[in-house]
């Protein structure tokens, strides 16, 4: 089918998040990816599809263009930014900070100062811009670990409410970014699909600026 479209999308709070908008755009989905273990969904529009993929996969999908569409973290793009693809609309879903942390209590330390984070590229411009030298450790997560038991002396992660940075004796101290999600579109399917993505992109601008 040509005129098939396909978005990529994570599970989790891109999903919940994405759904009220996709609802405007009269794609509703028949299964719940929560519940089923299906990674393909089939929605409402026999020509739409949804793909469950992992949130940083998501912006590799759509750069192939193996989805035509999807949604995406500020925080994944700025990391990994990836070639044949727009971002069309910040869908103010998903917000958070992308910060320093550290402990409450800072150890002095005698070595350059050692973070940890899954943001190894974002962390690596940031502290480049400060003009400061140091060494990262890349974790692919739980990375409010790494100072309490020494293998880092700060870390650089997304905040929300900071209650994970509380619950681990942890303090927000730098902001490096204001974080949300993306629309991401393959630019091959912009144009050959245009009046389709045009719609789903003007009923979701529609219904974010109702928010
Ligand atoms: P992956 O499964 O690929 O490792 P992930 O576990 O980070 O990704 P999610 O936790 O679902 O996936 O996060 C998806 C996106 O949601 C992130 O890329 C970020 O943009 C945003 N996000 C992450 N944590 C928060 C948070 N605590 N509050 C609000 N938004 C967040
Ligand atoms: C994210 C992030 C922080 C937490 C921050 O983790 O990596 O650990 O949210 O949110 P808060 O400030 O509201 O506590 P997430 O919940 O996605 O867990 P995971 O990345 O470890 O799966």
């Amino acid at each position: 089918m040509d005129n098939q479209l396909t978005i990529a999308l994570s599970k989790g709070r891109i999903y919940k998040d994405t759904l009220p908008l996709l609802e405007a755009a009269d794609i509703l989905p028949l299964e719940d990816p929560s519940k089923s273990r299906k990674l393909i969904i089939p929605t409402n529009q026999e020509n739409v599809r949804l793909l469950i993929v992992r949130a940083t996969d998501a912006p590799t999908y759509v750069s192939h263009g193996a989805a035509d569409i999807g949604v995406a973290g500020k925080d994944v793009l700025m990391e990994a930014p990836l070639d044949n693809l727009y971002e069309l609309l910040d869908l103010q879903i998903a917000k958070c900070r992308l910060m320093v942390a550290g402990p409450e209590t800072p150890k002095p330390h005698g070595h350059r100062l050692k973070i940890a984070t899954k943001y190894i590229n974002s962390a690596k411009a940031y502290y480049a811009q400060k003009g400061e030298q140091v060494d990262l450790i890349k974790l692919y997560g739980s990375m409010e670990i790494a100072p309490l038991i020494d293998l880092a002396d700060k870390i650089v992660d997304l905040v929300d409410t900071g209650n994970t940075l509380r619950a681990n004796g942890l303090v927000p101290e730098e902001h490096i970014a204001n974080i949300s999600s993306r629309l991401i579109v393959n630019e091959h399917a912009y144009k050959t699909k245009f009046n389709q993505i045009n719609e789903i992109v003007e009923k979701f601008q529609t219904a974010i600026s109702n928010t």
